[in-house]
């Protein structure tokens, strides 16, 4: 990358001695300026100072979903990450363009399944079994994977629809292979009646299938990918949590290992985990597993539930931080401009095959 291009994606140093109610006006000057031109989505994992601002708050599902229903925002500025913005730029039409403020904002589950890996590991899979898995990616992949399964016949899920997807998807064909995250593939399986023994791993770093047995009684195949943030919610944080809070209530991510989802009372999406703590009685107590931005904007805005990380030593999703109140600023600052950067575009062939795996998706959402 040229040096001047490298720049041109940094923040510029003027926001950094910015104070934040001058920059929290101006994003206020410049969102009336541009009206319903502009349209800012954010993921219930932004931080406060950027998610005051968004014009709608979701999970990914509800985000797609918004983005793919607003057809008149010519702008639309995304707080979220990388994989998020892209869905949004394939779901929308010819004449909107999707922001990044931070071009850093990626997922490190997504970059745990590039399409080399992924074809690769497809030539050895219909090797071994033929003509008889549906390929499924978590919608926390990249255009190109989300473009593999379109092709393949297969969808896309989000964490809130995964059940119903992983049915669906045997009506379809006998296995699966669910990209890129295991967690989330192994416990929807099992929620579903699927044996752990019949399920394998594949390694996209060995080109292996991980699996002792009958390669017949396979149904799903995992990819090996994770979530470096709900990995970090462990066994230990219950037992300790049981131990010490025996009256908590441990509800946790699907993105969260086996072990953590089987000890925890309840489990479910994003949307599922807000949903619950809103229904809970006042004076309940909670533990929840899940990013960190989320938890405490769950705590501010339930004074009177005891809720706590069921980490407490847990951080918010780095990547997702990237977006901050500088970045949304510098970013409608170059919108107003005419000099915008950071554009999201994927290419219209990969767009066009991401779309079939989408469309499939949100037809049976829910
Ligand atoms: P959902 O929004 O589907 O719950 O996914 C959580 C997540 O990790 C987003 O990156
Ligand atoms: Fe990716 Fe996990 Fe961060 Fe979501 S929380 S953006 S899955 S790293």
């Amino acid at each position: 990358m040229a040096l001047t291009e490298l720049i041109k994606g940094l923040l510029p140093d003027k926001y950094r001695g910015m104070e934040r109610e001058e920059m929290e006006a101006r994003v206020r000057e410049i969102k009336k300026e541009l009206g319903t031109s502009l349209f800012i989505p954010g993921h219930h994992y932004q931080k406060d100072e950027v998610i005051q601002f968004a014009d709608a708050i979701g999970d990914s599902l509800q985000l797609a979903q918004v983005s793919a229903a607003n057809q008149q925002a010519e702008h639309i500025v995304f707080c979220g990450v990388h994989f998020m913005a892209e869905t949004a730029d394939i779901l929308t039409g010819p004449g909107q363009t999707v922001y990044l403020p931070d071009m850093r904002a990626g997922c490190s589950m997504a970059d745990m399944a590039d399409i080399y890996q992924t074809e690769r590991a497809w030539t050895a899979l219909q090797k071994l079994f033929g003509d008889t898995i549906l390929p499924l990616t978590y919608v926390n992949s990249t255009a190109a994977i989300k473009a593999f399964t379109g092709r393949n016949g297969g969808s896309c899920v989000t964490s809130s629809n995964a059940k119903s997807m992983v049915e669906w998807a045997f009506t379809e064909k006998e296995r699966i292979l669910f990209l890129p995250d295991q967690h989330l593939g192994r416990n929807t399986a099992f929620d579903i009646g699927v044996p752990l023994e019949n399920m394998a791993v594949w390694n996209p770093i060995t080109n292996q299938l991980e699996y002792e047995g009958n390669l017949e009684k396979i149904q799903v195949i995992l990819w090996k990918g994770h979530c470096s943030v709900h990995e970090n919610f462990t066994v230990a944080n219950i037992e300790e949590l049981r131990r010490s809070r025996p009256d908590m209530a441990i509800i946790v991510h699907p993105e969260c290992r086996r072990e953590v989802v089987e000890l925890a009372d309840d489990n479910g999406s994003t949307k599922y985990i807000i949903d619950t703590i809103e229904k809970a009685e006042a004076g309940s107590a909670w533990a929840i597993g899940t990013e960190m931005n989320l938890v405490k904007r769950i705590i501010a805005q339930h004074p009177d539930k005891e809720i706590v990380s069921l980490n407490p030593n847990m951080c918010p999703c780095l990547t997702m931080n990237r977006i901050d109140l500088p970045h949304l600023l510098w970013s409608l600052e170059t919108i107003m401009d005419g000099n915008a950067g950071n554009i999201i575009q994927v290419d219209s062939e990969t767009a066009a095959q991401a779309k079939l795996s989408l469309d499939r998706m949100l037809l049976r959402a829910n």
